[in-house]
């Protein structure tokens, strides 16, 4: 991996953890190579407060993970929405075609996450 950032992000990842209160929670598994990813997000006046995650998988879908909770954290939902894998992408200066897709797997897990953030929220399990 020659990309200084994507490097950075990989033997530093920003985030990592869980948040044991969560307000809304995603998984997304790859089926093609069995990478994993759990979410975690807080959410304060429509913003996301605070994203963590545990992650089972390869260098590049650390990387991107991390670069994605720096994106989304501090964003609203609909804001956080319109991330793509590809601006993931781009925000760490470019990746391998062939590892496009763990920035998508990442953005997969994030949607998941809201998802869940919805479900609690419209049966009225979660106080934010
Ligand atoms: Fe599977 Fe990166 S190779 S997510």
């Amino acid at each position: 991996m020659e990309n200084q950032l994507v490097v950075d992000h990989f033997t530093n990842p920003r985030n990592i953890g869980d948040l044991p209160d969560a307000h809304g929670i995603g998984t997304y598994g790859a089926p093609d190579c069995g990478d994993y990813l759990v979410i975690y997000i807080k959410v304060n006046r429509e913003k996301i407060s605070d994203i963590k995650y545990k992650i089972y998988g390869c260098s590049t879908l650390i990387a991107t993970t991390s670069m994605m909770t720096e994106m989304a954290k501090g964003k609203t939902i609909q804001e956080a929405r319109l991330i793509t894998g590809e601006d993931v992408v781009k925000a760490l200066g470019g990746l391998p075609e062939d590892k496009t897709h763990c920035a998508n797997l990442s953005i997969t897990a994030l949607h998941f996450t809201f998802q869940d953030f919805n479900k609690r929220k419209s049966l009225g399990w979660t106080r934010y």
